[in-house]
């Protein structure tokens, strides 16, 4: 009997489900898992959260970029790139054992998802470090919170594919779980958050529609109450919104780093998914030559819309040693730019535009004397344009 749910969209949703969590279990260790537990809160209420290093090792996060989860479901090219996504994670985590991951936008392309709840497709990109216990953060990106798109070709002979809806409550109607609207940004940070594990936030709420706006500080156990480092999160717009750090959110920046950091005496790393104008002006016109350091420069820099400040405040304070950006799959470059750096992530998924092979940054932190370190892993093990960034 044909009921108002049942359909083999959703079921075979729910296979590839399956199938990627019994997937991504394998390969956590044990060792892995426990380090959960070397990651306190700083549960006061004004305290910024806490990223414990392990005492003697340095701190090392890996960058998680463009994922693009839950691309074409109604084919079996989609289920399969997200698969083979998992596997690259999986094959970074394994080899590096970072401390962190950072996930830096289009964690999912949501204007290809058919499903009412985006969070489902998300909480499958961070199972990887989530299977492992490893902790995490997000920023969003231009695809995590668009609309439904209806691909043009549904139109034309032979149609739309047979799409029913899933059955998610006891009404029939299927008007909602059948409208596509796109999960919002606050709607996936708060699924997100759940996990003890997510280290996100929601940011201030002067700042929405932009979301993921917070800071991390970086403790040794040596001595917690004084910072290792600073970490920002900042949400570069995009999807259901301009594609713009504002002014509002370069004000907050401003704000917080005198507040915590008024002496500029903490190293502060900068993350966020599209890159800003600056890119444009470093980037390497032919081949990657000195200083810049990296191994593919295959498109254009695709910067934001405007620029509203940020970039003035980051290149006044000392403190600001990088920036960390997504966004352009074929370009995996760092460069200086005034007393910084602005780098970009890899591709990391198979989601997404561009067949360049994928892999993740990897940043290195050490402590007494501060240094920061990144090379970039490939999904093959090998590893390439190791640069010293401070
Ligand atoms: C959406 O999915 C997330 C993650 O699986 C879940 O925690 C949440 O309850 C779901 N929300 C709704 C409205 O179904
Ligand atoms: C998160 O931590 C709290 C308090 O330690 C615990 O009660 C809860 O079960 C944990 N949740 C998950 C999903 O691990």
């Amino acid at each position: 009997m044909e009921t108002c749910g049942s359909s083999w969209l959703w079921k075979r949703f729910l296979l590839s489900s399956l199938f990627l969590f019994v997937f991504s279990t394998i390969g956590s260790s044990s060792h892995q898992t426990s380090s959960a537990i070397r990651f306190k809160l700083a549960q006061a209420a004004d305290a910024e959260r806490q990223v414990m290093m392990r005492a003697g090792a340095p701190f090392k996060v890996a960058l998680f970029a463009d994922l693009h989860f839950g691309e074409d479901a109604w084919t079996d090219w989609g289920p399969l790139q997200d698969v083979n996504s998992i596997n690259v994670m999986n094959t970074v985590l394994h080899h590096e054992t970072p401390d962190f991951v950072i996930y830096l936008g289009d964690v999912i392309t949501a204007n290809n998802i058919m499903i009412e709840n985006a969070s489902l497709y998300w909480d499958q990109a961070t199972s990887p470090a989530r299977n492992r216990g490893i902790p995490w953060a997000s920023v969003f990106g231009n695809h995590d919170d668009a609309p439904f798109q209806w691909p043009l070709d549904w139109f034309s002979a032979p149609g739309i594919p047979p799409i029913h809806c899933p059955q998610t409550s006891a009404s029939c109607s299927g008007e909602d779980e059948c409208s596509f609207r796109g999960t919002g940004r606050l709607e996936l940070m708060k699924n997100e958050i759940k996990y003890n594990a997510s280290f996100s936030s929601y940011g201030p709420r002067n700042l929405w529609p932009s979301v993921s706006n917070y800071v991390l500080q970086v403790s040794s156990p040596d001595d917690p109450q004084s910072p290792v480092a600073f970490l920002y999160f900042l949400d570069s717009g995009g999807g259901s919104y301009p594609e713009v750090i504002s002014s509002g959110q370069a004000e907050w920046f401003l704000k917080k780093s005198e507040e915590i950091n008024a002496d500029s005496r903490v190293p502060e790393i900068i993350f966020w998914h599209i890159p800003s104008k600056a890119y444009k002006a470093v980037a390497p016109k032919f081949g990657i030559r000195k200083p810049c350091v990296g191994s593919i420069n295959k498109e254009k820099v695709a910067a934001q819309e405007g620029e509203m400040g940020i970039m003035d405040l980051l290149v006044k304070r000392t403190s600001v040693k990088a920036v960390f950006v997504g966004h352009d799959h074929g370009l995996d470059w760092c460069c200086p730019y005034k007393k910084l750096w602005l780098c970009y992530a890899r591709h990391t998924g198979y989601g997404g535009y561009g067949n360049w092979p994928r892999g993740a940054r990897i940043l290195e932190i050490t402590h007494n004397p501060f240094s920061l370190r990144s090379w970039i892993r490939m999904e093959d093990g090998n590893v390439h344009s190791e640069v010293v960034l401070s």
